[in-house]
């Protein structure tokens, strides 16, 4: 089958990520007999340094042509003077509102070999196995009015935290949809303690329990859940979350899997590619699907862009490569596709090839691309 991606490598260690994802991608393309036809934009920083915007409205328009999005990372020293009109940030806010990407998934799954070289007892972290669905396109990011002013006694600033009723009920939604194909327990993350809009989502989140009987609901408000998730993460199936909540307390359990360099994540909205294969039948894949017919999503690791380490050839293009297999799924109906690409990252971790962030006494030190050839070369 023949399919376009947008990809859109950004700034600092963005770039030579996802050039090992896109690598992955072209392998399974001549394996499975796929036409992949890569459509290259920019984003970020390097945008803003050619056209003067994070994003321009070509990239955004090539984006909505293609069946998928692949995305490496934005954002650098060069471009964080507080008072900048335009900041390489904006550029992937500006994509997931643009594309209507609400809906952000991000999987935590502790790789049994990599028990050992978390910073927390392998106890702890051994069969921790749970997803994030962090609300991606309203919440503490997006509402209005967000500011900042002079006044007469001084600087003042503001940032607004709004939710409708139709966002928190559809993101819930995604939380119940995903938790009924796995073990069946959401918690959904609020601060109802202290915030009219959590109380809110609270109470979406109940009503929308009824339709989902066989799904366990719990409410954790969020410092008590970022407790929890270091403290007892094995007991976490799905999560559900608002924007800024989600992104704080997905780095945090980035380090169950090790490192930040190791989850991937996907961004999907509701449009549909009706006329592609069905997704998703498989058994033990690593993010079993919410969704059944592919549909539109963007597809990006968690990490940021890490300056400091750009241009070595050390960092770990794992969390991006798991986002092609997320693509492969979730966007482009390539089930088996995305689970050849999981079983290849599994098997190298298990012949011992780690990179930096990961390395353990024993194992073998390699690079970024060494990393994405042998994943490639067991596709
Ligand atoms: C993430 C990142 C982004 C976010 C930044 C780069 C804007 O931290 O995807 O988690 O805050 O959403
Ligand atoms: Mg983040």
């Amino acid at each position: 089958m023949r399919f376009n991606v947008a990809i859109l490598p950004g700034d600092g260690v963005g770039p030579e990520v996802v050039a090992e994802g896109v690598r992955v991608l072209q392998e399974v393309g001549g394996r499975f007999g796929h036409q992949f036809n890569l459509h290259y934009g920019d984003i970020g920083g390097v945008s803003i340094d050619k056209h003067g915007l994070a994003l321009t409205p070509e990239t955004l328009r090539m984006c909505k042509q293609c069946d998928a999005v692949y995305l490496g990372a934005v954002g650098g020293p060069k471009w964080d003077d507080p008072l900048a009109k335009v900041r390489p940030e904006d550029g992937l806010l500006g994509l997931r509102k643009g594309l209507g990407l609400f809906a952000n998934l991000r999987p935590v799954k502790v790789f049994p070999m990599l028990v050992d070289s978390t910073n927390l007892k392998p106890d702890v972290v051994r069969g921790v196995d749970l997803i994030f669905v962090r609300e991606l396109t309203g919440g503490l990011y997006f509402g209005k009015p967000k500011k900042r002013w002079e006044t007469p006694r001084g600087r003042r600033a503001v940032d607004t935290l709004a939710y409708s009723e139709k966002e928190i009920e559809r993101i819930v939604r995604v939380g119940f949809e995903l938790a009924r194909t796995r073990r069946k327990k959401l918690v959904s993350v609020d601060k109802a303690n202290v915030l009219e809009s959590s109380r809110l989502w609270r109470q979406i989140a109940t009503e929308v329990a009824s339709e989902y009987p066989d799904v366990e609901l719990e409410h954790q408000l969020v410092d008590a859940c970022s407790m929890r998730l270091i403290q007892r993460p094995a007991d976490f199936d799905v999560l559900v979350t608002e924007n800024m909540f989600g992104d704080i307390l997905t780095d945090e359990a980035s380090m169950l899997a090790g490192s930040m360099g190791m989850l991937p994540s996907a961004s999907l909205g509701t449009r549909k590619k009706g006329t592609r294969n069905k997704g998703g039948e498989e058994a033990c894949s690593l993010t079993p699907v919410p969704i059944s017919s592919p549909t539109f999503g963007m597809y990006e690791p968690i990490h940021g862009s890490a300056p400091r380490r750009a241009g070595q050839n050390i960092v770990n293009p794992i969390a991006t490569i798991l986002s092609c297999a997320m693509m492969l799924r979730y966007s482009l109906g390539l089930p088996k596709e995305a689970e050849a690409v999981e079983t290849a990252t599994n098997q190298v971790l298990e012949e011992g090839y780690r990179t930096y962030d990961i390395m353990a006494e024993g194992m073998k030190k390699i690079g970024t691309m060494e990393m994405g050839e042998l994943i490639a070369a067991r596709i």
